[in-house]
């Protein structure tokens, strides 16, 4: 430790991650309770963004943390081969939230293998091993998650993440449509292009979407969007696996994204908020007609870790906390709260091009150009690591007392559940003052 700091530490023994180790300089953060954390120096930042959208019920909520405490000291560890009362206690908790049919669930500790588990999964069942995802898409690092993430990310895993079978279709973007439409004089021509992929690709196991897509922009789809989707997939026989690792758990004023369309998918993957991120766990939930296949035929899929107690019984506590606390009501309330004050800032600053979102979850696209929509910068500048206009937006922030997610040309603004007004109102008059950065660069 002798003359460095635990910054330097962190930095020179502990890899940082999506980007080149040199320059990165870790906030060493000491503190964090509700929707705040303290760096070293005792400055006090609002978490906008809910670390990586995944600190839903705030950090070191007492509830979840007594939880894991608990179980802790009764069974730490349990092989995934036995039975506990955790696990069956998680399961109907579970059952209680799940979209209805999506009763039988297989746990992991991450939203990536939750992802890798619903492949295999699905092509297992289906006997066929494409899958179709969407471009402007993230589904996970390891590589059958990476080689379906549409976005840069993979560009740089590339060739060595590269699994055959996975066809990229275009995404529902109505601020940027990829098929150069508008609604909804399109006719949800993006869903529809994807059953044209489905039939002209053959051996389709499944399609992959992100219900409404998170760190890529919060795509808000048009309400017909998802169930042409699924209705495309029952049709011709494929699997739709709905992606709910940022989504789920509240986060747009609903258990789940696909609980606001009235579908239900043959798969639905989901962590982070699960747990409030206070202990790693993801979860595949699938249909009957899914497990049902397994009954006679092998399963091949496991960990050590699956259905960990120390990462379910969080879980458990978490489920009862977004009740106790009302947070899918306050997320819907809330939301609309922040949402009026974004369109406010709209109004204000030429930099901002749209400003989406439901619930808690929302985004502001900035752009050099109302007219033609044209962002500050792309997916090749942030993968060449050229300066982006976002990163000094961030910056700003931050030195405003306010952390948040900045994205090749956007912000991803998801606090945690429990925000309050005074927070908003603060983030809103930080973000206020910090737009002026890139209003100067438009042009
Ligand atoms: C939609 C989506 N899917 C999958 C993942 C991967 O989850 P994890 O980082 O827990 O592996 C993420 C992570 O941000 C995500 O946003």
């Amino acid at each position: 430790m002798e003359g460095k700091s635990v910054s330097e530490i962190v930095a020179r023994h502990t890899y940082g991650t999506w980007r080149a180790q040199r320059g990165w300089k870790p906030p060493h953060v000491t503190r964090a309770e509700g929707c705040h954390f303290w760096d070293a120096d005792g400055k006090r930042f609002l978490d906008l963004s809910s670390q990586l959208v995944c600190v839903n019920l705030g950090h070191q909520n007492e509830a979840v943390v007594e939880a894991i405490c608990r179980q802790a000291r009764t069974m730490a560890y349990l092989g995934p081969a036995y039975a506990c009362d955790v696990r069956a206690e998680l399961a109907l908790k579970l059952l209680e939230v799940m979209p209805r049919g999506l009763d039988k669930f297989f746990f992991t500790t991450s939203g990536t293998e939750a992802n890798e588990a619903a492949f295999k999964i699905a092509r297992m069942v289906t006997g066929k091993h494409k899958i179709i995802a969407r471009y402007t898409s993230y589904h996970g690092s390891t590589a059958g998650s990476i080689a379906a993430t549409g976005d840069f990310r993979r560009w740089h895993a590339e060739p060595v993440s590269k699994i055959p079978g996975v066809i990229f279709g275009p995404e529902t973007h109505c601020y940027r449509c990829p098929l150069g439409k508008s609604y909804p004089g399109c006719d949800m021509a993006c869903a529809d292009y994807l059953a044209y992929m489905i039939d002209h690709e053959e051996n389709v196991a499944a399609v992959i979407v992100e219900p409404i897509v998170g760190t890529n922009g919060v795509l808000v789809p048009p309400p017909e969007y998802l169930p042409r989707l699924a209705e495309h997939c029952k049709k011709r026989g494929v699997l739709l696996i709905a992606d709910e690792v940022m989504t789920g758990w509240g986060r747009t004023g609903k258990w789940f994204a696909v609980d606001h369309y009235g579908v239900v998918p043959d798969i639905l993957t989901t962590a982070k908020g699960i747990t409030g991120a206070l202990a790693p766990l993801g979860v595949v939930a699938t249909s009957r007609a899914v497990s049902d296949y397994f009954e006679d035929n092998f399963f091949a899929h496991g960990h050590t870790y699956e259905a960990h107690p120390l990462t379910l019984a969080p879980a458990v506590a978490a489920l009862d906390e977004y009740r106790r606390l009302n947070l899918l009501e306050r997320s819907t309330q809330l939301g609309e709260y922040l949402g009026k004050g974004l369109r406010a800032l709209k109004d204000r600053h030429p930099s901002v091009g749209d400003v989406r979102g439901l619930g808690l979850f929302w985004a502001v696209d900035l752009v050099r150009n109302r007219e033609t929509r044209e962002p500050f910068n792309t997916p090749q500048d942030k993968s060449a690591r050229r300066p982006l206009v976002i990163d000094q937006v961030v910056a700003e922030l931050g030195r405003r007392g306010v952390s948040v997610l900045g994205w090749v040309s956007h912000l991803v603004l998801a606090p945690p559940l429990i925000v309050t007004e005074a927070d908003l109102d603060f983030a809103l008059e930080a973000l206020d003052a910090a737009l002026t950065l890139a209003d100067q660069k438009v042009g």
